[in-house]
């Protein structure tokens, strides 16, 4: 099956059978390699790819399902305040569960530019980061939210 996607901002066509994993197509057809394998059971969040603004798990979604689709990877943070606030708080250790997390962070600042700890903690509900440093991510949600109120301040 040949399907069309826009990914990253990109038209993109992909041939694969239609219950092949979004997960699989942008890793070994689409050579995006920073989203991650996890659990492949959607218990993780490792694999949390954005599908038309909404966090997806890619390892779950066929993508037979999305044609015409506009999926957003991590690759498309290069620049965003989010990898400058994960940074500036050390928010990962062995880094495996950030790709995903900053997929979700990123859908929640686009649709609420000031969200409170607890509309953090509620969005990044999915995930799962077994080295513990969930305060430090939250705390990076925290100032990223902050760099763009002050990016947004003409
Ligand atoms: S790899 Fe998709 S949720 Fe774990
Ligand atoms: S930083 Fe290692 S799993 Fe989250």
């Amino acid at each position: 099956m040949r399907i069309e996607l826009i990914v990253n901002g990109t038209a993109r066509e992909v041939s694969a059978p239609p219950n092949t994993p979004l997960l699989d197509v942008l890793r070994n057809t689409l050579n995006l390699k920073g989203t991650r394998f996890g659990c492949g059971l959607a218990q993780c969040g490792a694999c949390m790819v954005l599908v038309d603004g909404e966090p997806v798990y890619a390892c779950m979604r066929e993508i037979g399902t999305l044609a015409g689709a506009q999926i957003t990877t991590v690759e498309a943070l290069d620049g965003h305040p989010l990898r400058a606030a994960f940074l500036a708080e050390q928010a990962g250790q062995c880094g495996y569960c950030l790709s995903g997390i900053l997929m979700s962070a990123k859908a929640l600042l686009d649709r609420n530019p000031s969200p409170s700890r607890a509309d953090i903690v509620a969005a990044l509900d999915r995930h799962l980061c077994r080295c513990g440093t969930q305060w430090r991510i939250i705390r990076a949600v925290e100032r990223a939210a902050s760099l763009l109120r002050e990016k947004a301040v003409p």
